[in-house]
């Protein structure tokens, strides 16, 4: 049957999308599925509409408008169309970094320290809490939009007017000092990590999908501290609700060595730039056997 490669869309995160799509799609095809792209959900329930559909490789970045956030997946349920990645509670709760840290506190697991801001609390006084510097962030964004990094008073404001744009709630976490690192998840698997060496300051937008100067270290880690990013990731995962397949963001600090979980991705990137392929690639699954086994995961 047919595979709509859901794309595009009309979050900020749809440029990466339409790459990540344009790869999944050419990876299908050149293993025989029949596949076909679909730009956004109003073209996806028009496509389903016209019958042929069998299920949806689902790589819609982001939120409002995007595919990570429950919304697509809640409707595919009601149209009763299998498709990959986490199912509605798991990109829903996902797709909000304030409620997923609230979870893993709740599970015992390892998360920096942070700060919810509703759009109206006064920021300067929350910010007094907690110390410079700090990450601003959107609660529900992806690939670093609307993110900044604040390292004294004066940036705080820039910083919040840029978060804000975003919508909803905000997220200030404390400046953690040390390697960031991911960790793809493919069923039960998690994949070796990647710690990531950004040439500037940290991985921003531009540097995950511009610059060719960051440089990928996987695995990210050795011995027992790989086996134990590995396991936190896995554990992370399920208790946000997630299967199927993902990416989970963590830091190292460096002065105390402990992993503190920063996110999950419910459609990471497929891009060239882009980080789960990478990893499969260590464990000898390139990219088309990745899409295949991805694709072999859809829910139901
Ligand atoms: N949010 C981007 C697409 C990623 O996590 O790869
Ligand atoms: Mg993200």
């Amino acid at each position: 049957g047919q595979v709509a490669v859901l794309m595009g869309g009309t979050s900020a995160e749809r440029e990466v999308s339409l790459q990540s799509g344009q790869g999944v799609l050419d990876a299908l095809r050149s293993r025989g599925v029949d596949a076909q792209p679909v730009d956004g959900i109003p073209a996806l329930v028009d496509a389903i509409r016209a019958g042929g559909v069998d299920r949806v490789f689902n790589i819609l970045h982001g939120n409002r408008g995007g595919g990570e956030d429950g919304v697509v997946q809640g409707l595919l349920e009601a149209l009763g169309v299998p498709y990959t990645g986490p199912g509605v509670l798991g990109s829903a709760l996902t797709m909000d970094k304030v409620r997923t840290k609230q979870v893993w506190i709740a599970e015992g697991l390892p998360t920096p320290r942070f700060l919810r801001l509703p759009p109206d609390r006064d920021v300067r006084a929350a910010i007094a809490d907690i110390g410079l510097p700090v990450f601003v962030k959107p609660s529900c964004e992806g690939s670093s939009v609307g993110v900044a990094r604040v390292a004294d008073a004066n940036g705080i404001e820039d910083a919040v007017r840029v978060a804000r744009e975003y919508g909803g709630e905000m997220l200030v976490e404390p400046l953690v000092v040390g390697d960031e690192l991911t960790v793809g998840i493919l069923g039960d698997l998690a994949l070796p990590s990647i710690r990531i060496v950004p040439k500037g300051e940290w991985y921003d937008y531009h540097a995950k999908y511009v610059s060719d100067d960051t440089r990928y270290l996987c695995p990210g880690l050795e011995g027992d501290e790989e086996a134990r990013i590995g396991e936190i990731a896995l554990a992370a995962f399920r208790a946000a609700g997630c299967s199927g397949w993902g990416r989970v963001d963590l830091m190292r600090d460096r002065a105390s060595g402990e992993l503190l979980l920063l996110e999950v991705n419910t459609a990471p990137g497929m891009t060239s730039h882009s980080l789960v392929p990478k990893a499969a690639a260590q464990v000898g699954i390139d990219y088309a056997d990745l899409c295949w086994r991805v694709l072999e995961q859809t829910v139901p």
